[in-house]
């Protein structure tokens, strides 16, 4: 939520910090601003517009920057004021003499605002960010770092902060406390940034800031300390990824460059996992007789990382036989928590920046329970408070809607699972050895899905006119059901609501007439035939039905639907394959429907504010 780029160095600043921001654009892009200290002198100089970062490029081709070697820039995902050009960052003082980027929510903002209005300070948007930089103003007195460590001591909240000065003109001030920020370090210039996605075509030396971080940054150095001053020696990580991994190469979205790359991200997952049939699950930070040691799982995720851990829950219960529960982290965080030492929670999280995700661990934590995350962003804040960190190692996921990312968390809770089944003596190894067959062949199978998703293109077509979905599944299927829903909704704004199908006559059935869609996902399993009853139930109401089958189910051809079928694997594996192609329909309904696939209306990538 909000994305934040900060430069200094011997570069045209102005390029550095617009490239970097559409980078970040997936983080929030209802408007977007820039502001550069002239390297001639004079106060600093913004340009701030709304909606996407082109609106601004445009701004500034009509009424251009100064030469500047340091600035600041912003894309917003609007928390606190509408989208709109007086709302959007960078905000300036007075005097255009400083000004700030802010991520994140200053909590006690109305009380700061009072105090700084009755002080004389003139505020001219609705934001709570505004009280940052009239507070580092009030407290400047020639010293910009002091300014800004003396300021950040009266914040309450969330915020990752980059401020520049005319006074100070070769520094930028970052700080940190519950949002993301990142420095890159270069030669002879230096970064900030909310995301690697944002530098990493200048540098991959990366310092991942910690709460409570300040950070100087001037051309030739960069200093680390606490708020309260203390040098911190931090650690320079090196991002492994390729620079091409967060591009479009090619394909029209990245939402459907990422549903393609799902095979090689899956199968580059059980080659570093599964060696001759052993799980190795670096990372995990958990002796075997720690593992054994714990009798209860809680699984906290948020969005599609919940689904995932739906998923997981039956998975691990299956093949480990341990209780497992799982919850939403908005509402774990806020429940009694009955958590112990032999309580293992297991967070997931595609940007492990979501702030209900890291609440609810903290409350865990604090209660004695282990935790164990399954993460894609490496050097994260989940990544970094969880006692052992299972990386799905997906790559960048840019699209707003996530794909790669959920079958990565699922293939995490297979290869977890085993792992845990051998040490709870779970499973026996011969059916062990089948689901790892099995599992091995789950690449190749999403190829053969891949390769006719024309199918999936024709039956969107025929469906892209429905005004309300309904998705159906039973089972280890009943969370597909939930994630092909929120897919659905996110991207094209068509309500559509996911089922467990044995509930359908317990209300939705009174949805069904002949203009409502569902897609039932009826996969060979030992439910099946009660997923072809609920089927024949909407049929003979005339709902209009699509079924996510099994190759080879002639059972279903006689039936009045549209069938999608997809290869025949273990029944526990199957909501790895019927995930496919929900995302596939959702992705081009919306596309059909016009609707800015990447970037949904009101959605922002990562939601790190509550
Ligand atoms: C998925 O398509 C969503 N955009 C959203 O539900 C997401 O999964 C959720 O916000 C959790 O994000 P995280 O995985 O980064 O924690």
């Amino acid at each position: 939520m909000c994305g934040i780029v900060g430069y200094v160095g011997g570069k045209e600043a102005l390029p550095v910090l617009i490239d970097g921001l559409k980078n970040l654009e997936y983080r929030g892009y209802d408007s977007s601003g820039v502001c550069l200290i002239p390297s001639a002198g004079g106060k600093l100089d913004i340009r701030k517009e709304q909606g996407k970062i082109k609106f601004l490029d445009e701004l500034i081709a009509k009424d251009p920057l100064p030469k500047a070697h340091v600035g600041i820039a912003h894309t917003r995902w609007a928390t606190h004021g509408a989208p709109c050009r007086k709302n959007s960052h960078p905000h300036p003082n007075a005097d255009h003499t400083i000004a700030v980027v802010h991520n994140g929510i200053i909590e006690n903002y109305q009380i700061l605002k009072a105090t700084l209005i009755q002080k004389g300070y003139k505020f001219l948007s609705e934001t709570d960010t505004e009280v940052i930089v009239h507070l580092v103003s009030e407290y400047f007195e020639g010293d910009i770092v002091k300014a800004v460590r003396r300021a950040i001591k009266d914040l309450e909240g969330a915020f990752a902060i980059g401020v520049v000065s005319s006074d100070d003109p070769g520094i930028l001030v970052a700080a940190r406390v519950g949002s993301p920020l990142i420095v890159g370090i270069g030669k002879g210039e230096n970064y900030i940034a909310s995301d690697v996605p944002a530098i990493i075509k200048y540098t991959r030396n990366v310092i991942y800031l910690k709460d409570g971080e300040m950070a100087v940054l001037r051309r030739d150095s960069v200093d680390v300390t606490t708020f309260a001053g203390k040098k911190v020696s931090a650690k320079i990580d090196k991002v492994t990824f390729h620079i091409d991994a967060a591009q479009k190469q090619g394909y029209p979205h990245f939402m459907l460059k990422e549903i393609h790359e799902q095979p090689d991200v899956l199968a580059k997952m059980l080659k570093a996992r599964l060696k001759a049939g052993r799980v190795e699950l670096d990372g995990l930070g958990l002796s075997d007789a720690a593992l054994k040691g714990m009798n209860r799982i809680k699984i906290v995720a948020c969005g599609t990382a919940y689904h995932a851990g739906l998923v997981g829950r039956y998975i691990i219960e299956e093949l480990a036989r341990i209780p497992v529960e799982v919850d939403v982290s908005s509402e774990f965080r806020y429940r009694t928590l009955l958590v112990d030492k032999k309580t293992l929670v297991i967070a997931v999280s595609q940007s492990g920046e979501t702030a209900d995700t890291l609440a609810a661990i903290r409350e865990a934590k604090a209660k004695g329970a282990r935790i164990v995350s399954i993460c894609n962003v490496i050097g994260s804040s989940l990544a970094r408070e969880s006692d052992g960190v299972l990386y799905t190692h997906a790559g960048p996921e840019i699209g707003v809607a996530s794909t790669k990312a959920y079958t990565a968390q699922l293939m995490m809770f297979y290869i977890l699972a085993l792992k845990l089944a051998e040490v709870h003596k779970g499973i026996d190894p011969k059916s062990r050895g089948l689901l790892i067959k099995d599992l091995l062949e789950i690449p190749a199978l999403y190829r053969d899905i891949l390769k006719v998703h024309s199918r999936i293109s024709s039956v969107a077509k025929d469906f892209s006119h429905f005004g309300c979905f309904l998705y159906l599944g039973r089972n280890i299927n009943y969370p597909t059901a939930l994630e092909g829903a929120l897919k659905l909704k996110e991207i094209s704004y068509i309500p559509a609501e996911g089922y467990a199908a044995g509930e359908m006559k317990h209300g939705p059935i009174a949805l069904i007439d002949e203009y409502r869609a569902v897609v039932c996902i009826a996969p060979q399993s030992d439910i099946y035939e009660k997923m072809i009853s609920n089927i024949q139930e909407i049929l003979s109401r005339k709902g209009k039905v699509i079924v996510i089958a099994t190759e080879g189910d002639q059972a279903i051809i006689g039936h009045d639907t549209h069938v999608i079928s997809v290869p025949r694997t273990h029944k526990l594996l199957t909501p790895l394959l019927a995930v496919l192609p929900l995302q596939f329909l959702a992705y081009y309904i919306a596309v059909n429907r016009g609707c800015d696939v990447d970037q949904p209306r009101n959605l922002a990538k990562s939601v790190t504010v509550e």
